[in-house]
């Protein structure tokens, strides 16, 4: 017998998983949001199930049951439930938040279901494109034995490799998370920021600058860390990393903690690499110290 699922959170992570899900052969029992009209457009995309208000219509039925509100709602809707009566014990409660544990569902655990999490490692701006890209990325499962071997089952049907964490560990695992992704755009805006100082206009900075992203994401991929580095601090250049430092002083003075910050982390990936030996290394941090704290 295929299981039977239901969605409450009609967003971009909820979608995408009830399309996957539902393309893979689980049952789709429905989904309910804040709102209605998401409700119904969840019901269009994924093409099956009941766009319903009252979440308690769909829950009793389902063996799993995916919370994919906000995270702030998470425990509150979970709970709702739970004192509402309409979870089934034996049912598998989970959220896909990366830095909440699942023990937020604490109230369905105490109305007999299993509870669990399963985090999608993957910047997620849309339903349509994370049904494209979340078959292959990873994702983060913990949770009670039960819930960890159902979303595990998840996983493999969505073809998504799974990484285990520690429950106590998310925190950390999703602060890399964000590094890798949301600073990474965050870094951009800084580059970005950086070349309009130069003169050049926002969105020809843009155009110049993501070629030069992308073709150093492809070095990652082929090359792997610490090799993929390039550049003046890999070079052990300390006279090009001394104008850098005085040209944003100079003309973006509020980014020279974050190059200066970078920069170190840099010297560190450089000495990994083995290109510089400690005192360039010594000499490049000198000058990304030079001026600090005046
Ligand atoms: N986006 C990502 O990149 C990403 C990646 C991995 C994991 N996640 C996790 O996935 C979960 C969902 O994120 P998302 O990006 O899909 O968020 P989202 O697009 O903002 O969707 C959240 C949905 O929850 C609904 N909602 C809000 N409060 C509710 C409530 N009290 N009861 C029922 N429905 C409620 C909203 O409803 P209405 O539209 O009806 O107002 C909205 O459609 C979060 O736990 C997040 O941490 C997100």
């Amino acid at each position: 017998m295929s299981v039977r699922f239901a969605v409450i959170g009609a967003g971009k992570v909820g979608k995408a998983l009830a399309c996957l899900l539902a393309r893979a052969g689980y049952e789709f029992l429905g989904v309910s949001s804040r709102s209605m009209e998401s409700a119904r457009a969840a019901r269009r995309f994924v093409g099956s199930g009941a766009a319903v208000a009252d979440a308690a219509r769909l829950t009793p039925k389902a063996d799993l049951v995916f919370i994919t509100t906000p995270d702030t709602a998470i425990a509150s809707v979970c709970e709702g439930l739970a004192q509402g009566g309409a979870l089934t014990p034996g049912a598998v409660v989970a959220h896909c938040s990366g830095a909440l544990p699942s023990s937020v569902l604490e109230s369905a655990r105490a109305a007999g279901c299993h509870v669990g999490s399963l985090h999608p490692c993957q910047a997620v701006a849309s339903a349509g494109e994370a049904v494209r890209v979340l078959p292959g990325s990873y994702c983060c499962i913990e949770g009670d034995l039960a819930a960890v071997e159902a979303l595990e089952e998840v996983a493999r049907v969505l073809h998504m490799q799974i990484v285990k964490v520690p429950t106590s560990a998310k925190p950390l695992y999703h602060a890399a998370a964000c590094v890798a992704s949301n600073y990474l755009v965050a870094l951009q805006h800084a580059a970005v920021r950086l070349q309009q100082a130069a003169g050049i206009g926002r969105e020809e900075a843009l155009q110049c600058l993501l070629p030069l992203m992308k073709g150093t994401v492809s070095n990652i991929e082929r090359a792997g860390l610490p090799d993929a580095l390039t550049g003046p601090i890999e070079r052990g250049d300390v006279a090009t990393v001394e104008s850098h430092v005085a040209a944003v002083a100079g003309s973006a003075p509020d980014l020279l903690p974050i190059y200066r910050e970078m920069g170190r982390l840099t010297v560190e990936v450089s000495l990994a690499k083995g290109n510089i030996d400690r005192r360039a290394a010594d000499a490049l941090l000198q000058v990304l110290a030079r001026g600090e704290g005046a």
